[in-house]
């Protein structure tokens, strides 16, 4: 265990109070900086989870302090298509551009190694074809260009002293205290339960990969615990299954009795559409899912059923990213540069 302590930003989050977690139980010392944005929604109140000691609520673009400091984990920002499109200059600025900054002070400071939370929305519009870390990138959307801009910045720190590693998350699911609805399986688990019926907005044709949080905390463990050679300068895909739209509906729709699928009539195409090859990081990182999206599905059921999700609670703002960040700008909770104020109390 070579570098030991670690700052991992947006450790408050969906993923990251879960990675949080599974760092703290593997033996590292974590340091949490989250602005709060979210708060906490009362979710899976008894999961028992373990949280940093020292948890700076601040914004990740004024950290300095980075003191011994061994590995940078980060997964502040925009997290996803509706968030961004509030403000998609804010979205270049925060997941692109201040993320190579937070990078470059903690180059400058002598971390040894930066694991970046990137998106598979990378890929962008890849159709049906079977795509992977080699292919062409294509985003569609100002998240994912921010995503793609992110790396490309990130990777050309990559040296000897510094090692930069870009994760690029599949869409992913399953339960946490900082739940959200706004990723396709909880989404259609959440729809099935409190309406009884799995809603599918677009013609659900896209190809979309999907997988567990606990997944993906396991990927970054294993990214950060390998050998440099391994994962200096390289960007993976954290994944392992691909279904599309269609096939998630049918599995959120086997996880909640008595419920039906229903598709829009006047449902689209959705252009972000990928199918991606999970080998490099099976390869390299001996990384394959645990959780399969049928599992997860069942899990969701069941904590929708402990925590009695109803029509009302499932729309609430502090459940869907793009809905609460909507709240904090109209609210005047965060400043045009998208800086919490002390105002806001979660
Ligand atoms: N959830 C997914 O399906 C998914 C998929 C691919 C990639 N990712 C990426 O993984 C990362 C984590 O995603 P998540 O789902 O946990 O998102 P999240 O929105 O639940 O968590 C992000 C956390 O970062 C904090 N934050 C945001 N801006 C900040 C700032 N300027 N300073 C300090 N803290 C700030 C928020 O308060 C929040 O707690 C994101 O970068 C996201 O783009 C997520």
């Amino acid at each position: 265990m070579a570098e030991k302590n670690v700052l991992m930003t947006g450790n408050r989050g969906y993923i990251g109070r879960i990675m949080a977690d599974l760092f703290l139980r593997s033996g590292y010392n974590v340091s949490g900086i989250d602005a709060g944005y979210f708060g906490t929604n009362g979710f899976a109140k008894s999961m028992n989870l373990r949280n940093p000691k020292v948890q700076l609520k601040m914004d990740f673009r004024d950290f300095t302090d980075f003191k011994g400091m061994d590995a940078v984990v980060h997964l502040a920002g925009l997290p996803n298509d509706w968030a961004a499109d509030l403000n998609p200059k804010m979205a270049e600025e925060l997941n692109s551009k201040a993320t190579i900054d937070l990078a470059l002070r903690a180059k400058a400071a002598g971390v040894k190694r930066f694991i970046f939370a990137s998106s598979c929305s990378v890929f962008g519009a890849n159709g049906d074809k079977l795509i992977s870390e080699e292919s062409k990138p294509a985003p569609v959307t100002p998240y994912g260009f921010s995503k793609l801009h992110a790396e490309e910045g990130l990777l050309k720190l990559n040296d000897d002293s510094f090692t930069v590693t870009c994760m690029r998350n599949a869409t992913c699911y399953g339960v946490s205290p900082r739940m959200r609805f706004d990723m396709v399986l909880n989404n259609l688990v959440a729809y099935a339960f409190v309406e009884g019926k799995v809603k599918v907005l677009s013609d659900g044709t896209a190809w979309r990969p999907i997988v567990h949080i606990r997944d993906v905390s396991v990927a970054f463990l294993k990214a950060l615990e390998a050998d440099r050679e391994v994962v200096s300068g390289q960007v993976f895909a954290v994944g392992g299954y691909n279904y599309t739209v269609s096939d998630i509906a049918k599995i959120a729709k086997a996880a909640v009795p008595g419920s039906m699928i229903e598709f829009n009539p006047q449902g689209q195409k959705d252009p972000r559409s990928y199918n991606v090859d999970f080998t490099k990081i099976k390869k390299a990182l001996d990384f394959s899912c645990e959780w399969t999206p049928e599992k997860g599905a069942k899990e969701l059921y069941e904590a929708y059923r402990e925590y009695g999700l109803n029509k009302e609670s499932f729309q609430q703002r502090e459940f869907w990213a793009g809905k609460q960040l909507e709240y904090l700008i109209k609210n005047k909770f965060v400043n045009d540069k998208l800086y919490l104020n002390s105002t806001f109390v979660d």
